[in-house]
């Protein structure tokens, strides 16, 4: 029997995930699920073909420079890839696969609960009743945004955002979004699209993130783009933390120039700016976009199939290139 091809795993996987790597592959496992540092997985990439890793894992050039001649694929168990260098990998001739698709639905029902939790004072109300401190209904208590009907500014319209923008159209929202090019997909049709960001920011009573993280939008939401939205937005991402520059997002949200925000990330993740936490117009979730077992399932899954295919030398399913 050929020999099996030897795998870092630097997580634990879910387990249908985790048995076919066992299954199919000689694979290095953290059977503790602790952060991996840079050292760590240098140390543990000795004579591996392949890396499977996840956002948590930064792949810098400094890292991807070091990583053994044995290492051909990094497959990563995220649709997101700002975590990996693509110009080291391209050139050492590492390959790079994601896992496009599978996450799109799970992702975009995690941006309208942001969205209707920040909106309609989710993290309070249910705070005060939590702590038993709710006496009583009054008509005043707990008042939030109205949803039905306002405008929904998307950043991005890739997947996610043309998921959510279909969700929000179940919520009677009118739909803006800011994209590289135009959109024409099946029941989008009436979204309006806006050339650039400064277009969009004053038509988005509800703003929401989809793009991903690059240099170009890293920072992209700071005090100069918030003021240019109506008062009183709100905010919802669920792409990536480091898009907004959290300082401004909180003197924003302090100020009520920003009504209320919703997030599923936020920079310098597990770690949430302390200041955020004193605000209770913020409704925030521990980056979980993807967490359901059939995603996560599916993930897992896309990952393998970039690793089978490449070890079967064949072109991957779901290749990221420069
Ligand atoms: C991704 O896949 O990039 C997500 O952020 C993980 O849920």
């Amino acid at each position: 029997m050929p020999t099996k091809p030897r795998i870092l795993a630097t997580h634990q996987f879910p387990p249908a995930v985790m048995d076919r790597l066992l299954k199919d592959y000689d694979v290095i496992t953290n059977e503790t699920n602790e952060h991996l540092s840079a050292d760590v997985i240098l140390e543990r990439s000795k004579n591996v073909d392949g890396i499977m890793c996840s956002p948590g894992n930064a792949f810098d050039q400094a890292l991807i420079d070091a990583l053994p001649a044995s290492v051909k694929i990094i497959a990563t168990f995220s649709v997101g890839y700002d975590h990996l260098d693509l110009a080291a990998a391209a050139k050492r001739g590492i390959v790079l696969g994601n896992t496009p698709d599978v996450l799109t639905a799970a992702t975009a029902d995690i941006a309208l609960l942001c969205l209707l939790g920040a909106a309609r004072k989710a993290h309070t109300s249910a705070t005060i009743l939590r702590e038993g401190k709710w006496s009583r209904w009054t008509a005043n208590q707990f008042l939030g945004v109205h949803v039905s009907g306002k405008r929904l500014g998307i950043l991005g319209m890739g997947r996610i955002g043309q998921a959510v923008a279909r969700r929000a159209k179940g919520f009677d929202m009118e739909i803006h979004y800011h994209n590289r090019r135009p959109v024409s997909e099946p029941g989008l049709e009436e979204a309006i699209f806006h050339e650039s960001l400064d277009d969009l920011l004053p038509n988005c009573d509800f703003l929401s993130i989809n793009c991903g993280l690059s240099d170009e939008t890293q920072h992209l939401i700071n005090d100069a783009t918030i003021e240019k939205l109506p008062d009183g937005a709100v905010l919802v991402n669920t792409a990536r933390g480091a898009i907004v520059d959290d300082i401004a997002l909180i003197k924003a949200l302090k100020s009520g120039k920003i009504a209320a925000a919703g997030l599923d990330v936020f920079e310098n993740e597990p770690t949430l700016n302390p200041e955020y936490l004193d605000l209770d117009n913020l409704f925030v979730l521990p980056h979980i976009g993807s967490a359901t077992f059939e995603t996560r399932d599916a993930m897992g899954f896309k990952c393998l199939d970039n690793l089978d295919a490449f070890f079967a030398g064949n072109p991957i399913p779901s290749p990221i290139t420069l």
